[in-house]
């Protein structure tokens, strides 16, 4: 082997270890090593702080909205393809690099906090590993609703964005669909809907190797209800030195019926069409159904929410009767 061209040692090598031709990357600026060797141009300070991880629909282009109101935060850029979400550490946008990923940011100042809300990462495997490897340090944001009602959020997402599978079918037939012998379509929607929702489940990959108080739940019904007491709460958790009050910032629109930001001449500015959509309530049959399929996982968070000292959700403890 030692008289192989570094070609062929390479390909041997990933032939023995094939795990680790996924890359894994880490913070060059943590490792004295790799510091030492890393070009003088190049800087790590372009890397969040803490990141929103999702779920989907509990209300994180809200927080998100919020957070960015705050003198100090400051988060990525846009993307062109997702928005305001940079999608880095699900999917092969991984793959390009941490280079690639700090280019987001802008270059913080002193005080400068910077973030990223991707709500695709909180259920997806890989995440939280590769997450916890490039940014040992920083805090994880989780919004938590009623899974149920999650659910039912993502089915009228799919049916508004013309998705065919959700328009043909009820949210009854959806969510009840069995796995065997359905149609391939309707099952990718149900796990879709469904799957996010076992909230315990993949919370306890984001608790791998990382300190409790790294994580931050936030209530997303209370998000919605008080969101000035929740911002409160989450700029504890997130360490910040200069807390400031909500209140003056966000005021409940009646037609939108939803908080929205009061803007510098007095006016509000809401999210768009998009966040806060109107469509009927669940049917009691759904509602009955998820209900149940979700009681043995809302239990275990109930545990584990509890095992961590972190704060349990209104919608939680009194559906769980604590
Ligand atoms: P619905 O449109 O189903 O009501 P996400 O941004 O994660 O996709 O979440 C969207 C959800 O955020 C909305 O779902 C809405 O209920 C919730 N939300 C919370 N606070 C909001 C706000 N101030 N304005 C609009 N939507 C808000």
């Amino acid at each position: 082997l030692r008289y192989d061209p570094p070609e062929v040692v390479g390909r041997k090598y990933f032939e023995l270890y094939p795990e680790e031709k996924d890359p894994l990357w880490t913070n060059p600026c943590l490792d004295k090593r790799h510091k030492e060797i890393y070009s003088e141009d190049k800087t790590c300070d372009r890397l969040p702080n803490f990141v929103v991880v999702g779920p989907q629909k509990t209300g994180t282009t809200a927080l998100y909205w919020f957070l960015n109101m705050h003198p100090d935060v400051e988060s990525n850029r846009p993307s062109d393809k997702t928005f305001e979400e940079v999608q880095f550490f699900s999917g092969t946008n991984y793959y390009k690099g941490i280079d690639w990923y700090m280019d987001y940011f802008p270059v913080p100042s002193i005080d400068t906090i910077l973030f990223e809300k991707s709500a695709t990462y909180f259920d997806q495997e890989v995440v939280p590993r590769r997450v916890a490897a490039l940014l040992p340090k920083s805090h994880v944001v989780v919004i938590l609703i009623d899974p149920a009602k999650r659910a039912y959020s993502w089915y009228q997402h799919m049916r508004s964005h013309d998705d065919p599978t959700a328009l043909k079918y009820s949210f009854y037939q959806v969510v009840n669909a069995k796995r065997q012998g359905s149609p391939p379509a309707l099952i990718s929607l149900q796990r879709r809907c469904l799957d996010p929702g076992f909230y315990a489940y993949h919370l306890e990959r984001w608790t791998d190797g990382r300190r409790s108080d790294q994580i931050v739940i936030v209530d997303g019904e209370m998000l919605k209800e008080k969101p000035a007491v929740v911002m409160q709460h989450v700029q504890k958790a997130l360490g910040f030195k200069n807390i400031i009050d909500y209140s003056k910032k966000l005021k409940f629109d009646q037609k939108k019926g939803f908080f929205c930001q009061v803007t510098e001449q007095k006016r509000l500015k809401c999210l768009g069409k998009s966040k806060g959509r109107l469509y009927p309530d669940m049917d009691d049959k759904s509602q009955m159904f998820l209900t149940k399929y979700y009681q043995v996982a809302n239990t275990k968070l109930l545990q584990m929410l509890k095992s961590m000292n972190k704060p349990v959700p209104k919608w939680l403890e009194e559906q769980q009767g604590s």
